[in-house]
């Protein structure tokens, strides 16, 4: 199969690449990346020169360019990851959220609806369970729970999957949809809660908590997301819709406690010093209070669920970040820089 995968130089866009490039030599795969401040090419270092690899920098926005990559690759998947993905960028700055994920989005569904015959491929929509707004202390998310987006990432996220599945309806392209919880793992970018906070532990710096630390998200480790992805692809069906979860809600106060444990015990550091560092700052507004993701449908049709537990992941990201320094050093930009300051210098 020619698979085009878009996103693919960001966090789960790359780990899906590297998973899945060298197990699969009978497929040939594309990644088209803008290269945003979330990118990162080295990410790519463990596939860049593979024979089944091909990049291609092209912003979805630019219609014209999208075009010639489909028509140079005529590809037969879409696996569509590229966004804005972050939350609080969303509410500093929502165009260009509306811009790539809304106007991005559509490009993608004209590009392919434009190669391929009524029918003929599979478009792939990777979304998340923010679309469903906030949950209070109990339930969880299903496939009908009704949409009810908080931020503007939320909102532009589930205005892209709601023409996903008009283009479905309308013309017929077959496309499948898959919500899922927060993810965390190698190659996240450190303005994300795991990440952040286990590089200001490194560095002793302190640990920005919103509110009061009582929001609860459902993490699942990066690779469980893309075996999901990839079991969608080879037996789902077209126009359903499958809610990926990680059964394992955590309170964000209690995650950054088990991060200074797991710092302590991984480098030797004393863990009430680096309990220490943490801080509680002004809330996110619109802060949803809880996702939890009821995965039962694609357990149950596609055989799907999370091999990595919490405990294991969580270790596994943090010895990735201590070993990974190179990496780290890449993406701290200038502009990295000035996003710390602009989000976290006032609260
Ligand atoms: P990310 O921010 O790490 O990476 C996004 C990638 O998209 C980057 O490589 C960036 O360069 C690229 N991109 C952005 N705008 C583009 C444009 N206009 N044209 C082409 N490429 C562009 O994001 P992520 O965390 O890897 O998330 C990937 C997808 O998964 C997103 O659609 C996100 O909504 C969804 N999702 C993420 C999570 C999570 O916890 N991270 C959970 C559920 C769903
Ligand atoms: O639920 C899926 C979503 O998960 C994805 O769609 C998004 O792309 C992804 O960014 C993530 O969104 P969140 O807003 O949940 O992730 P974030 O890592 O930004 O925050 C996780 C929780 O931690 C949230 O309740 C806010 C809180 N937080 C975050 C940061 C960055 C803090 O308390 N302090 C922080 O500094």
């Amino acid at each position: 199969m020619r698979i085009l995968v878009t996103g693919g130089a960001g966090f789960i866009g790359a780990n899906f690449l590297n998973l899945l490039v060298p197990r699969h030599p009978e497929h040939q795969f594309v990644n088209l990346d803008a290269l945003t401040y979330a990118a990162n090419p080295r990410s790519l270092d463990p596939v860049a020169s593979l024979p089944n690899y091909a990049f291609e920098r092209v912003d979805l926005c630019d219609f014209s360019a999208l075009r010639a990559v489909f028509a140079r690759h005529q590809p037969e998947v879409v696996v569509h990851f590229a966004a804005e993905s972050h939350v609080d960028r969303s509410i500093t700055g929502p165009r260009a959220f509306v811009r790539t994920n809304f106007e991005g989005t559509f490009n993608l569904l004209e590009a392919c609806r434009e190669i391929w015959a009524p029918g003929q491929g599979i478009f792939h929509h990777v979304s998340t369970d923010e679309v469903f707004g906030s949950l209070g202390e109990t339930g969880r998310f299903d496939e009908e729970t009704r949409y009810d987006p908080s931020s503007p990432y939320s909102a532009s996220k589930a205005a892209s999957d709601h023409l996903v599945r008009a283009w479905h309806r309308t013309f017929g392209l077959p496309v499948r949809v898959s919500n899922c919880s927060n993810n965390y793992g190698p190659l996240q970018f450190p303005e994300k809660l795991i990440p952040l906070m286990i590089l200001n532990l490194l560095e002793r710096k302190p640990l920005p908590v919103y509110g009061q630390g009582l929001n609860v998200r459902d993490w699942l480790y990066v690779e469980d997301h893309c075996e999901a992805i990839w079991a969608i692809i080879g037996a789902g069906q077209n126009g359903r819709t499958y809610n990926i979860g990680g059964r394992s809600e955590q309170r964000n106060i209690d995650v950054v406690k088990q991060l200074c444990r797991l710092v302590a015990e991984e480098t030797g550091a004393a863990e009430p010093e680096l309990l220490g560092l943490i801080g509680y700052v002004p809330d996110r507004p619109g802060h949803d209070l809880r996702y939890a993701i009821d995965s039962s449908r694609i357990e149950a049709e596609l055989g799907w669920k999370p091999r990595e537990s919490f405990a294991s992941g969580l270790r596994k990201t943090v010895r990735w970040y201590l070993a990974n320094r190179a990496w780290i050093d890449s993406v701290r930009t200038g502009e990295y820089r000035r996003w710390i300051e602009q989000n976290y210098g006032s609260r």
